[in-house]
């Protein structure tokens, strides 16, 4: 049995493990806490920034991948040094852990985006401010998750505090019509394969519901955001899954938002929806094993996102109203605001599959 450690007890890591029972292989994660939302997988429990902590985990792995994007690339490249098969790698990686070195990157790379640039303090930020109507959107380059670490200013006061703490990445305020996310997982060896594009809806700078595939999107769009996550899993060797969330501008470009390399909120859908999920794509791809099929099993698919929790008493009810619906729970506790699980219904009908899904979750209001 071929052994997949995953560092980080998510709920990524948490939907990893029934496409790894499938499979053969044994998970292994290296949870933040005993009850973390992949305890069922979980056979260590540690610190994912400490070097021994990861060091020992990873001697018990074939492969090591990730939950998240945040293990340091100092560990990163202990690992490697010390003989790890690391997917995705500290190289592709940091282009997901940094936004400023993302954009610098993609530039390079050719791939559309958003006008960007590195701002080092207020003047920096005023003058892009004057460049771009008199509003920007401001991130931090790392850590942030959500929405929290962006914010659309008009002043650059409005970031100060941010800006004591280093560079910035400064963008202009994309007017897009919608967003959109394009899966891709490539192999070590080289192979790709990609799902259709999606939109997903945020609210609040959080994803709230994603259709699968995106509705109203061009040909042309379509092409675009496949050559688009194609040029950057070859030209960064990302391995495992990579997801692209894109803007469709006003004017029909898409652009570049940010990168996941790691199965993405954009993916959930994948689980009900495709012949082959995003968690076990991930698992084939980064033991360098043949990728599946990502036909849809069904015209179309919605996935909603559900926060704070999910009570017995509340999924036995969205269970029985709507039969259809697949309901899936993270094992977290109680939290406002925070990702409790997720619903997904698929169909023919895309008003009627909406209307499901959304019925369905709404069990889950507060
Ligand atoms: N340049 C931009 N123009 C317009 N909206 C943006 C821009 N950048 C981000 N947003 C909005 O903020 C959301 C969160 O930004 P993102 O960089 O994806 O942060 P996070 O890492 O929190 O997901 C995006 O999904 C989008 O709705
Ligand atoms: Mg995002």
């Amino acid at each position: 049995m071929p052994v997949v450690g995953v560092i980080g007890g998510g709920q990524l890591a948490r939907m990893m493990i029934p496409a790894a029972v499938g499979l053969g292989i044994e998970l292994r994660v290296l949870a933040e806490a005993p009850d973390s939302s992949a305890r069922l997988a979980a056979t260590a429990v540690g610190d994912y920034r400490d070097e021994a902590t990861v060091l020992a985990f990873a001697r018990e792995c074939d492969v090591i991948t990730f939950d998240h994007e945040h293990v340091p690339q100092a560990v990163l490249r202990a690992l490697v040094a010390a003989g790890a098969a690391v997917h995705p790698g500290p190289d592709a990686l940091l282009y997901a852990q940094d936004k400023l070195m993302m954009r610098e990157r993609l530039s390079q790379l050719g791939v559309p985006q958003p006008d960007w640039a590195r701002v080092e303090s207020a003047d920096d930020l005023t003058g892009f401010l004057a460049d771009h109507g008199g509003r920007a959107v401001v991130k931090t380059p790392r850590g942030g998750y959500d929405g929290k670490g962006v914010r659309v200013i008009d002043d650059a006061a409005q970031v100060a505090d941010w800006l004591a703490d280093g560079p910035l990445l400064a963008e202009e305020l994309v007017a897009f019509e919608r967003e959109l996310a394009q899966l891709i997982a490539r192999r070590p060896s080289g192979a790709a394969q990609l799902w259709p594009l999606v939109e997903t809806v945020q609210r609040g700078g959080v994803c709230a519901e994603v259709i699968a595939p995106a509705p109203q999107t061009t040909d042309a769009q379509q092409r675009a955001a496949a050559e688009i996550a194609t040029s950057i899993a070859h030209g960064l060797g990302v391995t495992g899954v990579l997801a692209v969330e894109l803007f469709a501008a006003s004017d029909g470009r898409v652009l570049v938002n940010e990168l996941a390399m790691r199965p993405h909120n954009s993916g959930h859908v994948t689980i009900d929806g495709s012949v082959t999920s995003q968690f076990e794509q991930h698992l084939r791809a980064v033991l360098d094993w043949p990728l599946g099929d990502t036909t849809p099993l069904a015209p179309w698919g919605v996935m909603i996102n559900v926060f704070g929790s999910l009570p017995d008493e509340k999924i036995a009810a969205a269970l029985g109203h709507q039969p259809t619906a697949k309901v899936h729970a993270y094992g977290k506790g109680p939290r406002a605001g925070r990702k409790a699980g997720h619903v997904t219904v698929i169909g023919a009908e895309l008003d009627d599959v909406a209307y499901r899904a959304r019925a369905a979750a709404s069990h889950f209001d507060d």
